[in-house]
């Protein structure tokens, strides 16, 4: 079980294949980060101190600087979460990112699957969670199914009693950051933050966690020390410039305007897109999902597999969105099963 709620996208990646597996958007950081990343090595004797990333982050968020916690990427507030609290009740909200549940059941947790189903378009129903659910995740958007769920409907799960735990770690990807809760400061509820995909930084590990300073000392206390790094810590103080979130926020139009040619491509080719997506990323349904995904990794391009993610079966794939995609089309449209009636 653990073993597949830890397959992720990179598993799929193969020399010599176009990879739409992996959600990171960039090749490499852009110059600038680089030439900050490489000015900060001579200083690597001392041991990192991220009060600066909390002041930066705060400050981009319009929060107090306690309301921060840095991570080591946001999977390391999985672990954090898993450790510092002792949930009753655990419900994942799936299909969702798979590190949750992972972390969960390896600090000995027991985990509740609450499902959303394609046919509501992967949506929040306002009965979804259970009343005495009192530890919560909600991915949002929702890796692999692209939903962003309204802040209303977040916010009617943040009741007394509960930690809501809110995944943002793409709503950077979403032009204008919508329906997000880091501003917010409400009681219980805990968003987390990467900066990994939008900078190309995922070999770095670079995130951090938003909510009550209460909350936040809790999971300060069971983090190890110096789990993030100078370098890290240099990146989070540099992507929360203004100029940063103005190319983040042109790299997001610029992902929106290619999500849209992907669905439209996707539809034009008969397949079935799951609900509205909005992230840099599409989830699809086609009959023979793996031998679809098989077909397409021997034409070049690697996709990810869906049946990992609890709530999903094999006929599940999401594919990344990337600047051309028209090749891609013309793959997936040979490697769909012969017997479909396309277009
Ligand atoms: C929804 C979601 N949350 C969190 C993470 C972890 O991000 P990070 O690289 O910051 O640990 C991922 C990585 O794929 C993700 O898809």
């Amino acid at each position: 079980m653990l073993e597949l709620l830890r397959w992720h996208g990179d598993r799929e990646v193969a020399d010599g294949l176009v990879d739409l597996a992996v959600n990171v958007r960039l090749p490499q950081p852009p110059e600038w980060l680089r030439r900050e990343l490489r000015d900060c090595l001579d200083g690597l004797a001392a041991y990192p101190d991220v009060r600066g990333a909390r002041r930066a982050i705060a400050a981009r968020h319009g929060r107090d600087p306690d309301d921060v916690l840095p991570t080591a990427g946001a999977a390391e507030a999985f672990t954090l979460l898993a450790s510092a609290l002792r949930p009753r009740t655990a419900v994942v909200v799936h299909p969702q990112f798979t590190e949750p549940e992972a972390a969960l059941r390896a600090a000995g947790h027991r985990v509740r699957h609450v499902l959303l189903r394609a046919r509501d378009g992967f949506e929040l129903t306002a009965d979804a969670v259970p009343a005495d659910a009192d530890l919560v995740f909600v991915g949002n958007p929702t890796n692999p199914t692209s939903v962003l769920h309204p802040a209303r409907a977040l916010r009617r799960l943040a009741v007394p009693g509960r930690v809501l735990v809110v995944d943002e770690a793409f709503l950077d990807a979403v032009p204008g950051e919508p329906e997000s809760l880091a501003h917010a400061r409400l009681p219980g509820v805990v968003v987390l933050r990467s900066l990994t995909k939008t900078w190309g930084i995922a070999g770095l590990r670079a995130g951090y966690v938003l909510g009550e300073p209460e909350l936040i000392e809790r999971l300060r206390a069971v983090q190890p020390p110096w789990s993030v790094s100078t370098p890290a810590a240099v990146a989070m103080v540099a992507c929360s410039r203004p100029q940063a979130l103005q190319q983040a926020a042109a790299n997001a139009r610029a992902a929106r305007d290619e999500l849209a040619g992907l669905v439209a491509g996707l539809r034009a080719l008969g397949v079935e897109v799951a609900g509205t997506p909005r992230a840099p990323f599409v989830l699809i349904r086609v009959p023979d999902g793996l031998g679809v995904r098989a077909r397409l990794r021997a034409a070049g391009y690697a996709v990810r597999r869906g049946d990992t993610f609890p709530g999903l079966g094999a006929d599940w794939l999401r594919i990344a969105v990337r600047a051309d995609m028209a090749g891609f089309l013309t793959a997936l449209r040979a490697a769909l099963p012969a017997s479909r009636d396309l277009p």
